[in-house]
């Protein structure tokens, strides 16, 4: 199944290493940075769990929860974290799915044959509390996720939305931001009461405020 920015992110009722989740129910009015990884007891996993660990307090700021998967089991997660806790210095407690069965995985399209049949690559769906997926990104199995950068597009992500503004490349909080095209110059005298700097007709840069 290939999963879409904009589709609802498809319910399902899964084990993890915190309890029976359904999704729906474990995004209620939050929003999620889903992950898979391939396999616990891995190098570049265990620094990316930790990394996500080490984070939990920006992932609160951002009322963003972290959720795993992997096609490992229960209990071998649960060894895994301790392993993952020891070396990346942190206190894992956010839930990471068991999907020995590769349901989940299935159904978001984590399992990339080209790359293994039976271990997801490295996929993240940022869901809203609309439970829609928002931001998709697929990285190989020996590269490390950039976690600035998802901090980043949550920021953007929510800004955007409380904003009603388009973010520039490389948008970072405080800076500039871009009025949408939808919005016309005279509406945007209105609309932006800051004011706005208009260096073309489509490219029209305002602050937040
Ligand atoms: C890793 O986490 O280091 C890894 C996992 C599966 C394949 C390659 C690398």
């Amino acid at each position: 199944m290939t999963l879409r920015i904009g589709d609802i992110a498809p319910d399902f009722t899964a084990e993890t290493t915190n309890g029976t989740i359904r999704l729906h129910e474990f995004i209620g009015d939050s929003w999620v940075f889903f992950f898979s990884h391939p396999a616990d007891f891995t190098p570049v996993c265990t620094t990316e769990m930790g990394r996500t660990a080490q984070l939990a307090s920006e992932f609160e700021k951002r009322n963003t929860k972290p959720l795993g998967l992997s096609t490992d089991t229960v209990g071998e997660h649960i060894q895994w974290i301790r392993d993952v806790n020891e070396t990346q210095h942190t206190n894992l407690t956010f839930p990471i799915i068991a999907d020995p069965d590769f349901a989940v995985a299935k159904l978001y399209g984590m399992i990339h044959p080209g790359e293994s049949e039976t271990a997801p690559v490295r996929s993240v769906f940022i869901i809203d509390p609309n439970k829609k997926i928002r931001l998709t990104m697929t990285y190989p199995m020996t590269i490390g996720r950039n976690f600035d950068e998802i901090l980043r597009v949550i920021d953007a992500l929510q800004t955007s939305d409380a904003k009603k503004v388009a973010m520039p490349a490389d948008w970072r909080p405080g800076a500039d931001v871009i009025i949408p095209l939808s919005v016309s110059s005279e509406e945007a005298k209105t609309a932006y009461p800051q004011g706005f700097q208009e260096l073309k007709p489509y490219l029209r840069m305002t602050k937040i405020v």
